[in-house]
């Protein structure tokens, strides 16, 4: 609705987002995205992030993790390619060459160690990516206004979960205050938000918002967030805008659970399953 400037997603808004590969085409054309995730003890969120990320068609995928996670992601993950952080157990350094990527997601399972504060500061300082920033990464810029001052416009997609989002913006009264806070908060910072939940409302910088209609409550499980980060990553490092990204990211999610659903469940399904139905969803879609 125009007036208000609130949307409802449906799967023909979406299918006319999705671009189909072109024959003669390159691993090179569809992007190289960096992911900075996993802390000691949460290597697996890097492994979620990574595995969804590579199925939704990023060209090349560097993952960097504590040295603590280094054989956990060439074993986990042979796609992707692996750069160790000094630091054992925590993001604590940016990897050399960080020019050269086209995306950076950041965040799941990182922990909030003063290290990590410090490469986020360093990230936000130097990078002009585009960036997908959710979890531990949010809770460390949530905590600094230095940092928040520090964010690039027009290049950043954060993806909080309810809790995560109030850090970002203060206390939430009630949906509609929640709504508010979205709007306020995307024009301020000219970022966008995917504000998740049963259905994830996205923010733009010019103060749209858009409700998503997939997903089911099987995705109520631990990991099910990282995925979503990879997703849009891979989608931000191929040629979709920041908008495309999230709108197109956060409906194939939730169409990934739905058709697992079909599979395992709700009670049974977990992040993983998530990642195994991405391809059968953007075949749906396509
Ligand atoms: N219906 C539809 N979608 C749902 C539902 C539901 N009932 N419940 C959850 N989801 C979706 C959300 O929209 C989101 O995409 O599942 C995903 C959950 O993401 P997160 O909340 O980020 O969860 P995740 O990071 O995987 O779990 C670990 O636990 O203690 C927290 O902060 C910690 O982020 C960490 C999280
Ligand atoms: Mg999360």
């Amino acid at each position: 609705d125009a007036k208000t400037n609130l949307y409802v997603t449906t799967q023909s808004d979406i299918q006319h987002l999705l671009k189909p590969r072109k024959k003669f085409s390159h691993k090179g054309l569809y992007g190289h995205a960096l992911l900075l995730c996993g802390g000691y003890g949460k290597i697996g969120a890097a492994v979620l992030s990574a595995r969804a990320c590579l199925r939704g068609g990023i060209g090349l995928l560097t993952v960097q993790v504590p040295q603590a996670g280094y054989t956990i992601l060439q074993t986990a993950v042979p796609e992707a390619m692996t750069l160790t952080d000094k630091n054992r157990k925590h993001l604590s350094e940016l990897p050399k060459e960080i020019d050269k990527y086209d995306v950076i997601g950041i965040g799941p399972g990182l922990g909030t160690e003063r290290v990590t504060k410090t490469a986020i500061g360093q990230l936000l300082a130097t990078a002009s990516h585009p960036m997908v920033i959710d979890a531990d990464a949010i809770n460390i810029i949530a905590s600094s206004d230095k940092l928040k001052m520090q964010l690039p416009r027009n290049k950043v997609i954060f993806t909080p979960h309810p809790k995560e989002f109030e850090r970002l913006v203060g206390k939430v009264k009630n949906d509609y205050d929640r709504l508010q806070h979205l709007r306020e908060f995307c024009l301020e910072y000219q970022c966008y938000v995917t504000l998740k939940g049963s259905h994830t409302a996205i923010g733009t910088p010019e103060g749209k918002v858009y409700f998503n209609t997939t997903g089911n409550s099987g995705m109520a499980t631990g990991g099910t967030g990282d995925v979503l980060t990879g997703v849009i990553t891979a989608l931000a490092g191929q040629q979709y805008s920041l908008e495309e990204a999230c709108l197109l990211g956060v409906y194939l999610h939730g169409l990934a659970a739905d058709l697992a659903l079909h599979a395992v469940g709700e009670v049974a399904m977990t992040a993983s399953d998530v990642i195994d139905f991405l391809p059968k969803a953007l075949l749906h879609l396509s």
